[in-house]
């Protein structure tokens, strides 16, 4: 009943409007009388539907998560000694509470928010006593019922709010949802959150201008709570946006919170008052220590209680950051600084009130079992099959490669330009001989440079990558649906860039021309750009980092370009590189398979003498006679003949396929 209260008079309150609130908000009268109850009329009939809508958000099963002996260890990059970043923290945060989370940078808020939710933290040794109800979760059940909203949320630019929070919905429950209840669930999320008027707005890519800062906080928030969490973990959700902006992210997710009795765990940095009061908790940290946790009315208290009481008009929270801020004093050379602060963390943990929450938390334990005890979960909502996981996974990506030129439309102007680039250089050769070396310098430099520019798919796939970490961290899908999804969408584009790329360059170089050569010439480059994507899957997935992806991906086919058998003839090529790389380097198969498509079936006039006529062929083979070279004599310099395009195609699906499931591999593993 007292959430219900609570939230009634927090929804009043409009978003942005910065007033200074004591404990619970209370409505501000900026209206008139009648301007208000109107107002207030129109509201209830939306809370009311809204309520109805938000169902699925409310929690009836997790009365409290509570943590004790949280200590997070790593070797001190100076003394290489063990450290302790997180030291012996411990809290409890009930069913319709939210808690901040607050310290000086570099206190271990990431590091502690990371164990609460069980995700890893990168350090040496963890050891943490988490429970929910007071009884240890599966990590099943706990993925099922947490969400974790990160600092720089992933969001995909180029859909909109809505379809933001629809694919969210539908790669969270069962697409046997009835339409209208999962449309009435978006759009009360969308309502609780302000979002109404930019529902049909897009994210924004670098590009496109999108919403604004504090919208897309607030789109990342709504867009995990569609997946009905209980706990809500959130890292720094009002970094970087600027006090009106942050009030508004808070005290949306507080409404929500209050109504639907969930827990909200959320890290913050320098809240203004209003923002500060917004939170019913506070645990303070500095260095890793505890400082203080408890009702936000009581840290005034405490600190008074040290003989540190917060000046009356100063902003509490900017006070205790002052108070607690080790570095900060240090830049004031203050010496007795480092003392003060143990003297107060030891007066934190000697006080009554630090003993009555580690009573506190015993006590939840006792009732909840502890590591012995079962956490009731709810039957969660029905999960999407794999096959219709990936059709949203398609669906999602079709969106946002038709919206988001970065995707494919600056690849495709680039292969566009490139390919009347090299007809244009490369333009009708003939069939004499002059022309051999040009021909095979065009079906070198054609394949390795489109596979080359398969670097420009870095930036998107790294993006997915980043969705897919945070999607697949709350439960969603997994790598299988990823690569799957994302092999498919590459596809048909693909296709598309390899018979346009043909059908300038082709023609214009005059390669052999009848049309199944050009068909053959078109696959070939097909399967050149699907092994160079995959290649770049697998290395992205590998090193989820712009610029050395970036540089792996250019190395690996200036490595590929160099073995494929046209720099050094596969014969002269030494067995290292002959053995160790040349059989599984796609390129091979490519510049292979298309020399044979040139020159297997096509023959060229050899150079006739000014003066007496006498004929000079520049490759021997059986029509020297008539002063003529037959292709096959092109190819005898490579050692390539015609007659085992079956099993060609074969090795490159394999190195494709070999490529794709090496990228699952390395998102399985890094899980
Ligand atoms: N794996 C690790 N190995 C060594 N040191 C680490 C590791 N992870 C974090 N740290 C250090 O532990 C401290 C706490 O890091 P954490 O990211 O939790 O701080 P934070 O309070 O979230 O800071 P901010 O407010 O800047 O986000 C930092 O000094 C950080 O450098
Ligand atoms: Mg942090």
């Amino acid at each position: 009943m007292q959430s219900l209260l609570t939230f009634t008079s927090t929804s009043t309150i409009p978003p942005g409007h910065t007033h200074t609130m004591a404990g619970t908000a209370s409505p501000p009268s900026y209206t008139t009388d009648t301007e208000q109850s109107a107002r207030n009329q129109t509201r209830a009939i939306d809370v009311e539907k809204g309520t109805v809508a938000e169902e699925h958000l409310r929690n009836t099963t997790v009365q409290s998560i509570s943590w004790r002996n949280v200590t997070v260890t790593v070797k001190d990059r100076e003394t290489k000694l063990p450290k302790a970043i997180v030291d012996n923290v411990e809290g409890i945060v009930e069913a319709g509470e939210i808690c901040a989370l607050m310290g000086p940078s570099g206190c271990g808020k990431t590091t502690l928010l990371n164990v609460l939710a069980s995700r890893p933290t990168g350090a040496a040794k963890v050891d943490a006593t988490v429970l929910v109800n007071g009884a240890k979760p599966s990590k099943a059940a706990f993925r099922s019922m947490s969400c974790f909203v990160e600092q720089e949320d992933a969001l995909i630019g180029a859909l909109t709010v809505r379809e933001t929070l629809t694919f969210a919905s539908r790669l969270a429950s069962t697409s046997r949802l009835p339409k209208r209840e999962r449309a009435a669930r978006i759009d009360a999320l969308l309502d609780a959150f302000g979002l109404g008027e930019q529902a049909d707005t897009i994210v924004g890519t670098p590009l496109r201008k999108g919403i604004s800062g504090g919208q897309k906080r607030r789109v990342g928030v709504a867009s995990q709570l569609i997946t009905s969490p209980r706990i809500i973990f959130l890292d720094e959700p009002t970094s970087g946006l600027d006090s009106a902006a942050s009030f508004e992210v808070i005290s949306y997710l507080r409404g929500v919170a209050k109504r639907n009795n969930l827990i909200v765990i959320a890290s913050i940095h320098q809240p203004s008052t209003s923002t500060f009061n917004l939170f019913d908790k506070l645990l303070l940290l500095s260095s890793g220590k505890p400082h203080f946790f408890g009702p936000v009315s009581a840290v005034s208290p405490h600190y008074a209680s040290l003989g540190r009481e917060p000046p009356l008009h100063v902003n509490p929270a900017e006070f205790l950051l002052e108070l607690v801020n080790v570095d900060f004093a240090r830049g004031h050379r203050d010496s007795g600084a480092r003392s003060r602060l143990d003297e107060m963390q030891r007066a934190w943990a000697a006080s009554s009130r630090a003993k009555e929450l580690s009573a506190a938390v015993v006590r939840v334990e006792r009732l909840g079992g502890g590591a012995g005890g079962e956490v009731v979960v709810e039957a969660a909502e029905k999960r999407p099959s794999l096959p219709s996981l990936v059709l949203t996974l398609l669906h999602r990506s079709f969106i946002k490669s038709y919206r988001d030129v970065v995707v494919y439309g600056i690849r495709f102007a680039m292969y566009f330009g490139l390919a009347v680039m090299m007809g244009t250089v490369w333009l009708r050769l003939s069939t004499d001989q002059s022309s051999i070396i040009p021909l095979t310098n065009a079906i070198f430099y054609g394949s390795a440079f489109m596979s080359f520019m398969a670097v420009a798919y870095v930036p998107a796939f790294l993006e997915d990558r980043q969705q897919y970490v945070k999607e697949h961290h709350n439960g969603l899908y997994s790598a299988t649906h990823l690569i799957i999804s994302n092999f498919l969408i590459g596809v048909p584009p693909l296709f598309l860039i390899s018979l346009l790329f043909s059908l300038l360059s082709y023609w214009l170089s005059n390669f052999r021309p009848t049309a199944s050569a050009f068909f053959v010439w078109v696959l070939w480059l097909f399967l050149d750009l699907l092994a160079a994507e995959s290649l770049v899957v697998l290395l992205t997935s590998l090193f989820p980092s712009f610029v050395i992806s970036l540089a792996l991906v250019a190395f690996a086919n200036g490595l590929w370009m160099s073995v494929d058998g046209f720099m050094v003839p596969p014969g002269t090529l030494n067995v290292f590189y002959k053995y160790v790389f040349h059989y599984w380097d796609y390129q091979k198969y490519v510049f292979e398979n298309m020399m044979i498509n040139e020159f297997a079936y096509r023959t060229y006039e050899c150079a006739r003498g000014v003066v007496d006529g006498e004929c000079f062929c520049m490759f021997p083979s059986a029509l020297a006679g008539e002063c003529r070279i037959a292709g096959q004599g092109v190819l005898d310099q490579y050692n390539y003949g015609p007659g085992h395009m079956g099993k060609d195609v074969g090795i490159m699906m394999g190195i494709i396929a070999g490529y794709r499931i090496a990228a699952w591999g390395v998102l399985m593993l890094r899980k």
